[in-house]
């Protein structure tokens, strides 16, 4: 124990070991970068689809210089992203890491986590501009690895739970569907959940919207390469603006707490749904305290809440800044205080909270 004033006592075990986690963290941040390299070189879908390898083997089959690749695969090593065996001198992927890392239909799929996660930690210059000015910064102003790393990261865990949970969890909505009925899908990005919908539902009708123009346009080339333009419609608009009337069911995945207005979306949605219509609201897992949200999920969105949302509401006219750790009384407040009288929490994941809102 190293005494430095009279009062306060450094206690140099606890001072190491808080550095060494540092240290660990240090390695984990550089991998954010690591593991984009590895989606986007190939490095990944080439271990997993050949088995083991050396440096040079992986770099002939990527196309890639072998210093990188060696030093690549010694950082992923030391990482546990991959394994290697001193014997052979060989680096693999094990079943499970294969599926985590390359397979993009996985609940598991963790590239597009790092993809959104690299490319928000980008923009931090900007980041740290607006929190001295108090301004915002907006979804659009982002780097496209924001976009579509959102999409590749929310995409999976949509495919997993949305027709086979999440709709059958709310009342009476699957039979709406199924008979045909109108569906808005509000601050839908490229699409993905549309996309899955409109997929599920071929008698029903799709508006997609999203106030960011380029998204838009993406999404539109997502619903061309699955075929499903007939049912589709995407449109730029805000939330506060969104075209049509008497929707059986609006949906907002991961966004209302993005929006500089969300009580002005929710007035909104009010007047466009029909009134027996259901309104689900796909929100990050959270509950309503601080204290409830001090895990290791809660740790990265406070992070996404800092550098990405908050900043991306406050860019906006009122500039509410729920924060992606809203929690279930916040979301209850915003739909009630538009005249919506009853709310629940209809299915959980890991990663989500998912709430059915009905006028
Ligand atoms: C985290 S992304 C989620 C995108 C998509 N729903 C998904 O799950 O992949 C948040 C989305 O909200 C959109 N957004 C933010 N503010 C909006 C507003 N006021 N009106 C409409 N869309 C908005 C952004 O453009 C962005 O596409």
């Amino acid at each position: 124990m190293t005494t430095t004033d009279e009062t306060v006592q450094v206690d140099q075990e606890a001072l190491m070991a808080f550095v060494f986690r540092a240290v660990d963290e240090v390695g984990a941040a550089l991998n954010s970068a690591l593991v984009v390299m590895g989606d986007q070189l190939g490095y990944y879908r080439s271990m997993a689809e050949h088995g083991a390898t050396t440096p040079a083997e992986l770099a002939e089959r990527t196309g890639t210089d072998e210093h990188y690749a060696r030093e690549w695969l010694n950082a992923q090593a030391a990482g546990s992203y991959v394994g290697y065996d001193p014997e052979t001198q060989r680096y693999a992927l094990s079943p499970e890491q294969a599926i985590a890392l390359t397979d993009e239909t996985s609940p598991a799929f963790v590239p597009g986590l790092f993809q959104i996660a690299h490319g928000t930690m980008r923009d931090t210059p900007a980041i740290l501009e607006a929190a001295r000015s108090g301004t915002g910064y907006g979804w659009h102003q982002h780097n496209t690895d924001v976009h579509v790393g959102c999409e590749r990261f929310f995409r999976p865990g949509y495919l997993a739970n949305l027709v086979d949970a999440w709709l059958p969890a709310l009342d009476g909505v699957v039979e709406k569907l199924q008979n045909g009925g109108r569906v808005a899908d509000i601050g839908c990005g490229h699409g993905a959940s549309t996309i899955l919908m409109a997929q599920a539902f071929p008698g029903s009708s799709f508006v997609g919207s999203d106030y960011h123009r380029e998204s838009i346009d993406t999404a539109r080339e997502r619903a061309r390469e699955a075929g499903v333009t007939d049912r589709i419609r995407f449109e730029a608009a805000d939330a506060t603006a969104v075209d049509g009337e008497g929707y059986d069911l609006i949906t907002m995945f991961d966004c209302l707490h993005d929006m500089g207005d969300p009580v002005g979306a929710a007035h909104h949605v009010r007047e466009v749904i029909a009134d027996d219509g259901t309104w689900m609201i796909v929100e990050p897992a959270a509950g309503d305290n601080v204290e409830d949200n001090l895990n290791p999920v809660g740790r990265v969105y406070y992070g996404f809440s800092t550098l990405l949302c908050t900043p991306a509401s406050l860019s906006q006219e009122v500039g509410r800044a729920l924060g992606t750790q809203a929690g279930p009384a916040r979301i209850r407040d915003v739909v009630n205080t538009a005249g919506f009288s009853r709310f629940r929490l209809a299915a959980q994941t890991p990663f989500n909270n998912v709430y059915e809102v009905r006028p």
